[in-house]
C-alpha cells in the first residue's frame, strides 16, 4: 500500500466534514501537525464543487491532485425524505459511493466511507457487531446498505465505518434541536423506546485521523462500527443535553408509537466497539462526558 499523503474529504460542508475540517486546520487554515507527523494535505470539497455522483469529474479531480485516500462523509441524510425520493437517496448514497470505489480501485486510492445503524432492523436485544446480518427498514438504511455493498463488492483496501446518532456544534442535529427547544419551550415529550449511543462528531473525526495514519493495517474492505461508550434512549439523551447544559425545560417520554414519522427507525441501535478499539488502539469517551465537553469547551 503507498504511503498516505494527500486526502480528499467529500462532503466536507456537512457536520462530520466540519469536525473532521477543525481536527485538522489551525484557526488559519493551516494543516495542524503533531510532532513528528509526516506532511499530510488534505483537500476538504462539498457538492458545489465535487459531486460524487459525477464520476469523471472526481476521477479527474483525484488524478489531477495525486490523492492517495478519499474520505467519504459526503451523504444524502434526510432520513424521512428520503422515503419520497428513494432515486435520489440511492443516486447519491449508493451510485456515488460505487463511483468512489472505482475511481480507488483504478487509481490505487484508500477509501473511507461512513455508514449507518440504520442498515440494521432494530430487532436485537444485545449489541450489534460487524458481522451481524443487515435488514435496513427504511429507505435511507437500504441506500447505505448499497454504498457498503459497491464497496465490498470492488474488493479494494477500505474502512466502512458505521456510526450512530451523530451530533456537533454543526448543523441541523439533535443536540442542537434540543438546545433550541430548551429555550423556546417548557416541556418536550421525546421517545423513550429506541435505544442507542450518541456520537459526537469530533470524536469520530478524532477516530478517523487514527485510521488515516494506519491504512497500512487494512488489505481489503473492513467494516468497523464507532459510537460513543454507554447506551441511551432519545429521552435519555434530551434529559442529559437538558441537565448539562441547564435547561429549565422538562422533557417527558412517549412511545415511537405516540410519535409517527415517514420511515421506520431502528428500536436498538447499539454497537459493539471493541474492533475498531483493538485494530487502531483508539479510546472511545463515554458519551454523557463527550457531550459535556462539547458544551462546555
Ligand atoms: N447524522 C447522523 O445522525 C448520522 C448517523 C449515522 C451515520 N451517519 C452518516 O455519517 C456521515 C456524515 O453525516 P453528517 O451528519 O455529517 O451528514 P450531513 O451533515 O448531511 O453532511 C453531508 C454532506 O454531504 C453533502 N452532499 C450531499 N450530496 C452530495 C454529493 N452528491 N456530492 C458531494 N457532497 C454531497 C451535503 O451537502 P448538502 O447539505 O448540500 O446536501 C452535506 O454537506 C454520512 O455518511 C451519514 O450517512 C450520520
Amino acid at each position: 500500500m503507498k504511503e498516505i499523503k494527500k486526502i480528499l474529504v467529500t462532503g466536507s460542508k456537512g457536520q462530520l466534514g466540519r469536525c473532521l475540517q477543525d481536527a485538522v486546520l489551525t484557526e488559519k487554515g493551516e494543516r495542524r501537525k503533531e510532532e513528528g507527523e509526516k506532511t499530510l494535505t488534505f483537500f476538504f470539497t462539498d457538492i458545489d464543487e465535487l459531486d460524487i455522483t459525477d464520476i469523471a469529474a472526481v476521477a479527474d479531480y483525484a488524478f489531477n491532485n495525486k490523492i492517495d485516500c478519499i474520505v467519504n462523509v459526503a451523504a444524502y441524510t434526510a432520513v424521512d425524505k428520503a422515503e419520497s425520493e428513494p432515486l435520489v437517496a440511492f443516486s447519491i448514497n449508493g451510485d456515488g459511493v460505487w463511483n468512489l470505489a472505482h475511481i480507488c480501485m483504478e487509481q490505487n486510492v484508500f477509501l473511507i466511507h461512513i455508514s449507518t445503524d440504520y442498515v440494521f432492523d432494530g430487532t436485537a436485544s444485545s449489541p450489534y457487531n460487524t458481522n451481524t446480518l443487515t435488514n435496513p427498514v427504511s429507505v435511507y438504511g437500504k441506500s447505505k446498505l448499497a454504498g457498503e455493498k459497491a464497496i465490498k463488492d470492488a474488493q479494494i483496501p477500505s474502512v466502512i465505518i458505521r456510526t450512530s446518532w451523530l451530533y456537533s456544534e454543526y448543523g441541523h442535529n439533535f443536540l442542537n434541536t434540543m438546545l433550541r427547544l430548551g429555550k423556546e419551550k417548557e416541556e418536550i415529550f421525546v421517545v423513550d423506546d429506541q435505544f442507542g449511543a450518541p456520537t459526537n462528531a469530533n470524536d469520530l473525526a478524532d477516530a478517523i485521523l487514527m485510521i488515516i495514519s494506519q491504512t497500512y493495517k487494512i488489505t481489503k474492505p473492513e467494516i468497523f462500527h464507532y459510537a460513543n461508550e454507554g447506551v441511551t434512549t432519545w429521552c435519555g439523551f434530551a434529559k442529559e443535553i437538558m441537565d448539562t447544559a441547564q435547561q429549565q425545560c422538562e422533557v417527558n417520554p412517549i412511545f415511537t408509537a405516540e410519535y409517527p414519522t415517514p420511515a421506520v427507525r431502528p428500536a436498538y441501535s447499539v454497537f459493539e466497539l471493541s474492533k475498531i478499539k483493538k485494530k487502531f488502539n483508539i479510546q472511545i469517551p463515554d458519551w454523557k462526558d463527550s457531550l459535556r465537553n462539547l458544551l462546555f469547551f
